[in-house]
């Protein structure tokens, strides 16, 4: 699949975010070693601590599908004005690019090679960049040392 297509699966999702608290709108598309995509949001809470990021959730789904290899996560991310204005409406464009957190980062490395996974930070279809989990998560701790 072309990271295009990845890319546009995760800005369409952005609505779905649950996020009551923040406003603040996460959604990531995973790609798996067969080409499946599993879509993820942000899942915000009253209680703020179980705030799930919405890069766990599309690996949580995956895995809990049975799905343990991966080639690639696209992450958008923005606020709700951004949501609203016509540049997404129209043109599926949002302001930024949205790094993940640290926790989504460790996940990643749970089921993905550093050398090998790739991280596409989108702010439209055609404005994305991509990185190795490695760059964005040097020196890393994984399954592996145990
Ligand atoms: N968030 C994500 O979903 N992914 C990230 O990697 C960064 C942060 C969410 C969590 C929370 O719902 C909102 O963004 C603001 O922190």
């Amino acid at each position: 699949m072309e990271y295009r297509e990845l890319v546009i699966r995760a800005l369409k999702k952005l609505p779905d975010s649950y996020v009551p608290y923040s406003h603040f709108h996460v959604a990531a598309a995973l790609l798996s070693e067969d080409d499946t995509v599993f879509e993820g949001i942000n899942i915000e809470n009253a209680s703020y601590t179980p705030t799930v990021c919405a890069e766990r959730t599309a690996f949580f789904k995956a895995v809990s599908e049975g799905y343990r290899n991966f080639k690639a996560i696209a992450i958008v991310g923005c606020n709700e004005d951004a949501l609203s204005s016509d540049k997404y409406k129209i043109n599926l464009e949002i302001p930024a690019f949205t790094p993940p957190c640290g926790v989504c980062r460790q996940v990643m490395r749970e089921f993905a090679s550093p050398d090998e996974f790739e991280i596409i930070l989108a702010k439209s279809p055609d404005d994305y960049k991509v990185y190795k989990l490695k760059e964005l998560l040097p020196e890393s701790f994984g399954p592996e040392f145990l």
